[in-house]
């Protein structure tokens, strides 16, 4: 990893741990936040939790959904800032929707409190995920 590299995963995870602080998870109290790179602009969003516990919505999908609204469709890299004491890895759900956005290649970071970072491929975290060409009919 080179320097430029070094320094946009820096500020992806610190934009993730930023927003994080504005997190709506007053059930789980379990904060989380999330941002992607797109075209070079930062998107960021914390979980946020309802009453009706099942609406509730992780902040990776979240993120995906500001960076969405704002024009852009592919996705580079996603930093993830949870509350436990290993960083957290996105959910299976999540994986998913990072895989429609990201593909197999995206940069998936997780970084815990005390700082400890993992980095993962997307297709280390969702091998062979089904995608938009499996819809294609066959015959
Ligand atoms: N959560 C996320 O936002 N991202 C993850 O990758 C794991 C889980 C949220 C969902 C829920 O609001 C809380 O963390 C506890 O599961």
């Amino acid at each position: 990893m080179n320097d430029a590299q070094a320094g946009m995963i820096g500020a992806l995870v610190g934009a993730g741990r930023e927003v994080r602080d504005r997190a709506h998870a007053p059930y789980s109290r379990f904060l989380v936040g999330a941002a992607v790179v797109a075209d070079g602009k930062t998107f960021a969003a914390p979980n946020i939790e309802v009453a009706s516990y099942p609406l509730s919505v992780c902040a990776e999908r979240n993120a995906v959904a500001v960076a969405v609204a704002a024009g852009h469709r592919r996705i580079d890299a996603v930093a993830v800032v949870g509350s436990g004491e290993r960083p957290t890895p996105p959910c299976g759900g999540c994986r998913q929707v990072l895989s429609e956005f990201g593909g197999p290649g995206l940069t998936v970071i997780a970084e815990s409190l005390d700082g400890t970072r993992v980095m993962w491929a997307l297709e280390d975290l969702l091998p062979d995920a089904f995608g938009p060409a499996d819809l294609e009919l066959g015959g």
